[in-house]
């Protein structure tokens, strides 16, 4: 090769490794990382994203030069030369790609193994009932319930979290596989039921950022979300004190028990209901149930129970049968007598 082309291949090369070096780093294709598993996962990002650039560049120059330097003139009919490979080329082209693919696969088997460490027993740290904290994360056709083991099962429609505390999600389904990611925490995780996935998240930063389902799960897969709050130890300790404290149980029938069993059971997530606070769309707004009890013919409280425990026996003008899950007729009696008696209750 004569060395005026060496330089045009190698002119070609850099021009092509910094037009895609400034769309990988002038454009921000990835969220500011709030924990620190995602600063790590953003290092073998980078680390993967370099060695594309340095691959991207070396065809395209190897292309372009190629089409520029060789190409036959229109009227060359002649056959090319007989070339049977090289032998050389083709050791470097197999042991570099597969150089590269074992670095790859190092380093992100050391960041997973890092990003699934809990710290256990970290040396002069005195005892802490939240090292580490653990929340339960329990997905269902279409909302996110999350449960502290570690506060007298505290549960909250949101994810909060104490910054900088590691956390251990353990997440599970009621139905249908779903996928927990906060895009700023970068790791997703499947929840799947009958088993108890896990996640480590050490939130770095202050903020409340998106928790989203990431695996398609039915009609409101794209409303299935919910936040993830973090904030200062303390606020998180005084908010986990308050829930902890004021759990009822048993008794008669209370609108105060059906509250509490509304968002826990994820009714929020669909349906629209002033007295819970809920503005779900999937499904049909709650608040309206008096007139949807009457177009379907049933008093009030037998048409609320029958939607709860059958949900397909009658489907809203506008709604589809088979949306709505029926996991909800295994629900203890006492616990659909009480969200009866708060879904009755409507408006007052
Ligand atoms: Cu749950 Cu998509």
């Amino acid at each position: 090769m004569r060395r005026g082309s060496v330089v045009q291949l190698v002119g070609l090369g850099i021009l092509f490794g910094a037009g895609a070096a400034a769309v990988a780093l002038f454009i921000p294709w990835l969220p500011d990382p709030a924990s620190k598993q995602a600063d790590r996962i953003d290092v073998l990002f980078w680390f993967v994203t370099a060695i594309c650039i340095g691959i991207f560049a070396l065809v395209a120059a190897v292309i372009v030069y190629a089409v520029l330097k060789f190409r036959a003139p229109p009227d060359d009919d002649s056959d090319g030369p007989p070339v049977h490979g090289h032998t050389g080329l083709e050791i470097v082209w197999t042991a570099v790609p597969a150089m590269l693919v074992t670095a790859i696969s190092i380093l992100s088997a050391v960041i997973l193994t890092q990003n699934e460490r809990l710290p256990h027993a970290e040396a002069g740290v005195p005892r802490d009932p939240l090292r580490p904290l653990v929340v339960d994360v329990i997905s269902q056709q279409f909302a996110w319930l999350f449960k502290y083991p570690g506060y007298n099962n505290a549960t909250s429609s949101t994810l909060k979290l104490p910054i900088g505390k590691t956390v251990q999600l353990r997440l599970t389904s009621r139905d249908v596989i779903h996928s927990f990611w906060v895009p700023q925490f970068s790791q997703k995780q499947d929840a799947v039921p009958g088993l108890i996935t896990k996640l480590v998240i050490t939130p770095k930063r202050f903020g409340v950022f998106p928790v989203i389902c990431t695996e398609l799960c039915g009609l409101g897969h794209a409303l299935m979300r919910s936040q993830a709050e973090v904030m200062t130890l303390a606020d998180f300790r005084k908010w986990a004190g308050a829930q902890s404290g004021g759990a009822a149980a048993g008794g008669a029938p209370t609108g105060a028990n059906g509250k509490a069993l509304f968002v826990s059971n994820g009714c929020n997530g669909c349906h629209t209901f002033r007295p819970a606070g809920a503005n779900g769309k999937v499904g049909p707004d709650l608040d309206k149930l008096p007139q949807e009890a009457q177009g379907a013919g049933k008093p009030l409280e037998e048409f609320i129970r029958e939607s709860i425990v059958n949900p397909d026996a009658y489907v809203a003008p506008g709604y589809q049968k088979g949306v709505m899950p029926t996991t909800f007729s295994s629900l203890p009696a006492a616990q659909i007598d009480d969200l009866v008696t708060f879904l009755k209750g409507g408006g007052g």
